[in-house]
């Protein structure tokens, strides 16, 4: 191996780069399979809160009925501490781009690490305010107080929409929750743990992490994937659509990944607990609409891309289940965020236990110094 700079090739995305060993999750694209602290999402989503997964990622077990209680407590704080600093955030949470109000907000917390488990509550809680706030905020509404005593996704789910819920969408708001918890070596959490390495604190590794997330080929591409839906209106309408767009040389959101080779996991649990709320009476035209464009998207990726794989990634029954439950568009991202920031808090009190600076090396490719070039 190579050490010198100048020469080292550069895979331009990292692919195939293992970059540490962690115990939070595991990805296997080929197979298609997802493990989360030793669960499969197809049963952690369905048997565990997000409370649960969160234990799972911070304390690396499941958690007993006290300690149950107490993480559920520790979020419960995050909710209410970001609450409570909403009035000092200034324009924060003006911002007109959701991704953007969270990244500024999340930069004015003050987080004690002394106590990692305590410290990754508070942050992963204030997400879920913060992103509820701006929420109501851009419609000119008052934010909503978080309650202590209710679970995290029924209360993020209440704080957004201004009333409970109800059972079955608070259910499927912790299925997603759970589901994206973590996900192997992905962008943001790689950002988190390149920060993180330098030693710098919890707060800047989810600040630059939230800005890896809003990029489109990462967490933002849920919203697009509905605004797809809508225009496409009708499932007869679906190829001549995906074509044309094809044809712009425009890519599909929510198809394609960088690790499956096969319909992503997640897409299944999602699809899943969409299924559930439609047999509720709700969705159930957009999730037909939903099946129905994603079978045509995989026949024409398939027609132009034999031999690349390209079908369902997480993002695209996360615009469906997110429609579902009530929350606008503008929230998926950020709501992605809220459920992602306990993977990216495990990440960096992991990264940190080996103590090692990450700093890979580039190629330099510029003009020669005078020197070199005599
Ligand atoms: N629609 C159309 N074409 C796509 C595509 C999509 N969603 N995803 C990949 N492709 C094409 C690329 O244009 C490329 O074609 P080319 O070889 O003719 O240039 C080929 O497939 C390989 O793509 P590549 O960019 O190398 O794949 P990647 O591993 O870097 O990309 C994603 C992974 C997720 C960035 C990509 O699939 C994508 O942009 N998907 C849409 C955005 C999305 O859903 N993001 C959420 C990810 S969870």
């Amino acid at each position: 191996m190579t050490t010198n700079e100048s020469t080292a090739r550069p895979a331009s995305g990292l692919e195939g780069v293992v970059v540490a060993d962690t115990r939070l999750s595991d990805v296997d694209g080929e197979a298609g399979r997802l493990v989360i602290g030793g669960v499969a999402v197809e049963e952690l989503a369905g048997s565990s809160t997000f409370e649960e997964a969160c234990a799972l990622l911070w304390d690396g077990a499941p958690p007993c009925e006290t300690r149950r209680e107490t993480l559920r407590a520790a979020l419960a704080r995050g909710r209410l501490h970001a609450f409570e600093r909403l009035s000092s955030l200034g324009s924060a949470l003006d911002a007109a781009d959701g991704m953007d109000a969270l990244r500024a907000a999340a930069a004015h917390l003050v987080v004690d690490e002394r106590d990692e488990v305590d410290a990754a509550g508070l942050v992963t809680g204030a997400l879920a305010t913060f992103a509820s706030a701006w929420q109501r905020r851009r419609c000119g509404l008052a934010p909503v107080s978080p309650d202590p005593a209710r679970a995290h996704a029924d209360d993020f789910l209440r704080m957004a929409l201004g009333e409970p819920a109800g059972q079955a969408r608070v259910e499927a708001l912790d299925a997603y929750l759970v589901t994206v918890v973590d996900h192997g070596m992905n962008a943001s959490t790689f950002t988190a743990r390149v920060i993180a390495s330098t030693r710098s604190d919890l707060v800047s590794a989810i600040v630059g992490a939230i800005g890896a997330l809003k990029g489109p080929l990462h967490g933002g591409a849920p919203g697009p994937v509905l605004d797809m839906l809508d225009e496409i209106v009708a499932p007869a309408r679906a190829t001549a659509w995906l074509e044309a767009q094809l044809a712009a040389g425009r890519r599909v959101m929510g198809m394609g990944h960088r690790i499956y080779r096969v319909r992503d996991p997640r897409a299944f649990v999602l699809e899943r607990a969409v299924a559930r709320l439609e047999a509720g009476g709700v969705a159930a035209e957009r999730l037909a609409l939903a099946r129905a464009v994603e079978r045509a998207a995989e026949e024409l990726l398939a027609a132009r891309h034999p031999d690349r794989p390209l079908r369902a990634n997480v993002e695209f029954y996360t615009a469906v289940l997110l429609d579902a439950v009530g929350l606008p568009r503008a929230l998926f991202s950020p709501t992605f965020a809220a459920g992602r920031v306990a993977g990216w808090c495990a990440h960096v009190f992991e990264q940190r236990s080996t103590g090692r600076l990450v700093r890979p090396s580039s190629r330099y490719v510029g003009a020669p110094a005078p020197r070199d070039a005599a």
